[in-house]
C-alpha cells in the first residue's frame, strides 16, 4: 500500500499492523536463527553430531531426552489450553478452534515420546512412576502454567512459535545423522513425526501471531517475552540434562563415549 493512497484512519492503521507483523516476524525468525546457531556451539551438539561418537551413547542420549519430554509435555499441554481459553472474547472463534485443534494434535505426544523411550530400552514403569522430573523439565512444565496464571495468553503463541519451530530445524539434523550411525528406526517415531508435521505448526503458529497483533497490536511485547521467557529455559537446559545424565549412565556401563 502506497502513503498516498491512505485515505481513512483505518488504512493507515492496517498499514501500521501489516508493518509491526513483518517486523514481529522477521524478529522471531532472527530469534531462531540466533538459538540453532547457540545450540550447534553446544558440547551436546557437537557430541551428538561428531563420527567419533560411539553410536551407542548416540542411543543412550535419546533415550534421556525423549523420557524429559515425557515428564514436561502433560503439563505443557494442561497450560496450553488454559491460555488458550484465555483469549480476548472478541477473538473469532476459528482461531480459538484452529488453537484448540492444534493442542489436542499434541495431546498424547509425552506417550509418543515414552514409546521410543521404551524402544531405546527405558523402563517404562520407572518412567511413569519413579522418574522425578529434572529442574530444567519442571521449568519447562512450570512455564506454560505460568504463562496462565499471569493471565497473559498472547505470550503463549510467543513461547509456541519456538516449541513448534526448532523442532523441525533439529529433528530433520539429527535423524540424518542418527540413521547414518545405525540408531534402530524403531525409536525415532517422535523425530520422524515432528521433522513432517512441525512445519505445518509452525506455519500455523505464524498466521496466528500475524493475525493477532493485527487486531491486538498491544500482543507484540506479551508475544515477545514468551519467547524471551520460553528460550530462557527450552531448549539448551534440558537437552544438556539430557546429555549429562547420558554421560553418567554410559560412563558407568561402557566406559568412554568416544
Ligand atoms: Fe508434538
Ligand atoms: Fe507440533
Amino acid at each position: 500500500m502506497n502513503n498516498l493512497a491512505l485515505e481513512t484512519p483505518d488504512e493507515a492503521k492496517d498499514l501500521l499492523n501489516d508493518r509491526c507483523d513483518s517486523d514481529l516476524i522477521s524478529w522471531l525468525d532472527q530469534r531462531m536463527d540466533s538459538l540453532v546457531k547457540e545450540i550447534e556451539q553446544q558440547e551436546f551438539w557437537i557430541i551428538l553430531t561428531s563420527p567419533e561418537t560411539d553410536p551407542r551413547f548416540l542411543q543412550t542420549m535419546m533415550r534421556e531426552i525423549y523420557i524429559e519430554i515425557f515428564s514436561y509435555q502433560p503439563h505443557a499441554i494442561e497450560g496450553a489450553i488454559t491460555a488458550i481459553a484465555q483469549m480476548p472474547r472478541s477473538m473469532p472463534v476459528r482461531m480459538i478452534k484452529a488453537m484448540l485443534r492444534h493442542q489436542a494434535e499434541e495431546f498424547d505426544h509425552g506417550e509418543m515420546a515414552l514409546r521410543d523411550y521404551v524402544a531405546l530400552g527405558g523402563d517404562e514403569q520407572h518412567a511413569r512412576e519413579r522418574h522425578r522430573i529434572s529442574p530444567a523439565s519442571y521449568a519447562v512444565a512450570a512455564l506454560w502454567n505460568m504463562i496462565a496464571d499471569q493471565r497473559d495468553p498472547f505470550a503463549y503463541l510467543g513461547a509456541l512459535y519456538p516449541f513448534e519451530g526448532l523442532t523441525p530445524i533439529v529433528s530433520a539434523k539429527a535423524k540424518d545423522i542418527l540413521l547414518r550411525r545405525g540408531f534402530p528406526a524403531e525409536a525415532l517415531e517422535f523425530v520422524e513425526f515432528h521433522s513432517t508435521e512441525d512445519p505445518k505448526h509452525t506455519e500455523l503458529v505464524r498466521h496466528l501471531i500475524e493475525e493477532t497483533v493485527g487486531r491486538y497490536p498491544e500482543a507484540e511485547a506479551s508475544i515477545q517475552a514468551g519467547l524471551d521467557r520460553f528460550l530462557a529455559i527450552y531448549p539448551i537446559p534440558v537437552w544438556r540434562t539430557a546429555y549429562e545424565r547420558a554421560c553418567a549412565a554410559h560412563s558407568a556401563s561402557r566406559g568412554p563415549v568416544f
